[in-house]
């Protein structure tokens, strides 16, 4: 299975006006949008979305992932680009049901997972550059496979002195749907040319890792883990926040700070971390001429053993004791 796109049986779907309440959203079979041409979102891109996993467990239950932290940046989102936020509690349970009345779907455990995508826009038709006077928040889910073909097999990156992925004071730290178009370009042509994705560098200074398309960037170097700082410019991936976590456990410093790009290119291992990504080890890095491969294109130690023990944790094969799985009914 690869991560791509397969209708499944049921969608929620709730309105609301601006400066009003959401009303109460409903399920019902997945079916197209019906909008203006001119709804917000078309016109000026004011919408966002979240990508959550729904897994199979070891004891036979759904679970998914620390589900209130992509509520919690969705809400960060919505307050960015001017959409009514949705309630966590509201949001959590439109992914339960969504979830829930799909489970079919969801893989056998370690065969993949149920993405879940909720999106929230500006439904409204508005002619000048304004928020949108009618929200829609959707959640659909597709059965999907690792991001990365291979999952944990490394994959060779390029870093990109062309293009940048968000600058200070823009939407970067946020996902807002109109971050990842102006990535499509650069990423076709590094596939092109045999890489999985692009490396963005800071948009200032052009010397700092901020991240790769789609998931955040670490590299460990002497036992150090270190993760590109928060800066505005990044997406807090929950992925990122967990592995800092679980790293830290594991006794290794973690350090969230400016990653120098020279600085990663003589790291003893790289990967790269997200929802749909899971953990990917960064095989080799290609910066201009220069390409440096880590752990002679193997899976180094430190990412084997963050990948095993976050999987782990996700499908509930040891014990999940910071609380981070919750079962869907
Ligand atoms: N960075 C970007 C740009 C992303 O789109 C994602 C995916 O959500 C991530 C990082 C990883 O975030 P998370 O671990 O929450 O999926
Ligand atoms: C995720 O990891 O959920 C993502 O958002 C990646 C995606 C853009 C496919």
């Amino acid at each position: 299975m690869i991560f791509s796109f397969t209708k499944t049986d049921r969608m929620y779907i709730a309105h609301c006006k601006e400066g009003g309440e959401w009303q109460s959203g409903v399920m019902q079979d997945f079916q197209n949008l019906s909008m203006s041409p001119a709804a917000g979102v078309l016109n000026y891109g004011q919408g966002l979305f979240e990508g959550m996993k729904a897994q199979r467990a070891a004891d036979g239950s759904i679970v998914l992932f620390r589900p209130e932290c992509n509520a919690r940046r969705m809400q960060d989102g919505a307050r960015r680009l001017g959409v009514p936020v949705v309630p966590e509690e509201m949001f959590l349970d439109a992914i339960h049901q969504t979830v829930s009345e799909n489970s079919r779907w969801v893989p056998p455990m370690g065969k993949g997972a149920l993405y879940v995508r909720p999106l929230l826009m500006g439904s409204g038709e508005v002619l000048g550059v304004a928020p949108a006077p009618e929200y829609t928040f959707v959640v659909y889910g597709a059965p999907v496979g690792p991001y990365f073909k291979g999952g944990l097999k490394p994959i060779s990156l390029k870093i990109s002195d062309e293009f940048h992925r968000a600058a200070p004071g823009g939407s970067g730290g946020v996902k807002a749907i109109g971050n990842y178009a102006p990535g499509m370009v650069p990423s076709r042509e590094a596939k092109r040319l045999g890489f999985a994705e692009i490396i963005y560098l800071d948009a200032v200074h052009h010397r700092y890792v901020e991240e790769v398309g789609a998931a955040n960037f670490f590299c460990v170097k002497d036992g150090v883990v270190s993760t590109p700082e928060l800066t505005g410019t990044i997406l807090p991936g929950v992925t990122r926040a967990s592995v800092i976590e679980i790293a830290r456990d594991m006794g290794h410093e973690v350090r969230e700070e400016k990653v120098d790009v020279s600085y990663a290119l003589s790291a003893d291992e790289c990967f790269c971390a997200g929802t749909a990504a899971v953990i990917a080890s960064i095989g080799s890095i290609q910066h201009g001429d220069r390409a440096v491969e880590y752990c002679d294109g193997q899976v180094g130690p430190v990412t084997r053993r963050i990948h095993d023990t976050l999987t782990a944790i996700q499908q509930r094969r040891i014990p999940d004791e910071r609380g981070w799985t919750v079962a869907v009914e």
